[in-house]
């Protein structure tokens, strides 16, 4: 049994428990957290235990399906259900502010809710248990559907760099920007792969090495500040990177570090990917500028993973955990409708138009 076989987030229908692998304690213990309680799925978001948008999303949309429940065995009436469910949507939403999968799946769950306000309250929680598992299933598809058309655009025996984890740690299955690594690995295509260990956090080198490695991948960790070396050696044909909001210009908030892997792969003429579920894309965020990007403590870049402090004391920090990545560093936007390219404002239409007439 590897990482793999475990469900990155899922529901446990007998224990009405939102069920994760604390991703905290990866790669060295594998921890199945069962969670109940609002305040600890708020704590487990931020806190990173379940990370990576898609997986956020899913998260977001089981946990606000557990809480209804809760509610409704107390509401008298829908008014009284529904704004006890807007606060707990509105709570649930504040945990984290970049991924745009968290308010998406939300605003999914909120919309069942107000199309079939007429039912009965117990009706509507059964309509919002169907809908937190469509959206955890849809993620699998999704994700599939990112990796055929990723490995479209690549040959075997390619090197592919990645950076953070947009791989089957951040999603439900897949990955995003693994996906097609998972696929062509099951089609014999032999790639060598680079991951980005990913300051502060290490997403890279805790959650990517370990979940490529455990799939019997051919993967080669590098710091973050090696990711040039390996680029103008040749060793790299392909980066794919996930996303957590892609602006409606096309410009990608992904994390911190992502532009620098763009700005360099452009020096070397090397395409770089992102994948991004349409849930992950905001046309109602007209540019990257507009993207909130959220910061995180000092602590994260003074101590964490050392032994001993490793900054003077009270050194000024700042630690911000996204970085936006300019649309004109961005060789295409691969979502589960078909790879979008520049310009941007109006690929990004024509994807969701495809989707709007699946
Ligand atoms: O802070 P994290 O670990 O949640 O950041 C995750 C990323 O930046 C991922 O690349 C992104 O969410 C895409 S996951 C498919």
């Amino acid at each position: 049994m590897t990482i793999l076989d475990y469900d990155t987030v899922a529901l446990n229908e007998e224990k009405n428990a939102l069920v994760i692998i604390d991703q905290t304690k990866l790669p060295y213990s594998i921890e199945i957290l069962e969670l109940t309680d609002l305040k600890e799925i708020w704590d487990a978001i931020y806190l990173l235990k379940v990370r990576g948008a898609p997986a956020i999303g899913v998260t977001a949309a089981i946990a606000i399906y557990l809480e209804a429940r809760k509610i409704a065995m107390e509401a008298n009436d829908f008014d009284g259900f529904y704004k006890k469910f807007v606060e707990a949507k509105e709570y649930l939403d504040s945990s984290r502010p970049t991924a745009v999968n968290l308010s998406w799946a939300l605003n999914r769950m909120d919309d069942v809710v107000k199309k079939n306000k007429d039912k009965n309250v117990s009706e509507i929680i059964d309509i919002l248990h169907a809908e937190a598992i469509e959206i955890r299933e849809e993620d699998i598809r999704v994700c599939k559907a990112i990796g055929e058309y990723g490995l479209s655009l690549v040959k075997p025996g390619d090197g592919l760099l990645t950076h953070c984890n947009a791989g089957q740690l951040a999603t439900v299955k897949y990955g995003t920007a693994t996906a097609p690594m998972y696929l062509g690995h099951e089609r014999g295509y032999n790639f060598r792969i680079f991951a980005d260990e990913t300051r502060p956090l290490l997403q890279g080198a805790r959650l990517t090495a370990f979940e490529l490695q455990s799939a019997g991948m051919d993967v080669t960790l590098i710091c973050d500040n090696m990711s040039n070396m390996v680029m103008r050696n040749g060793w790299v044909n392909a980066i794919f990177v996930g996303c957590d909001r892609v602006a409606a210009n096309g410009d990608v908030a992904n994390k911190i570090g992502t532009s620098i892997v763009a700005t360099v792969a452009k020096r070397y003429n090397i395409p770089f990917y992102v994948c991004a579920p349409t849930s992950t894309i905001d046309m109602n965020t007209p540019t990257g500028n507009e993207i909130k990007i959220e910061e995180r403590k000092p602590e994260e870049v003074t101590e964490m993973w050392y032994k001993n402090r490793m900054a003077p004391d009270d050194v000024k920090v700042f630690n911000p955990a996204f970085d936006v990545t300019d649309n004109d560093l961005v060789t295409g936007i691969i979502t589960e409708y078909g790879i979008a390219k520049a310009p941007y404002n109006e690929s990004l239409k024509e994807i969701f138009a495809k989707k709007q007439n699946k």
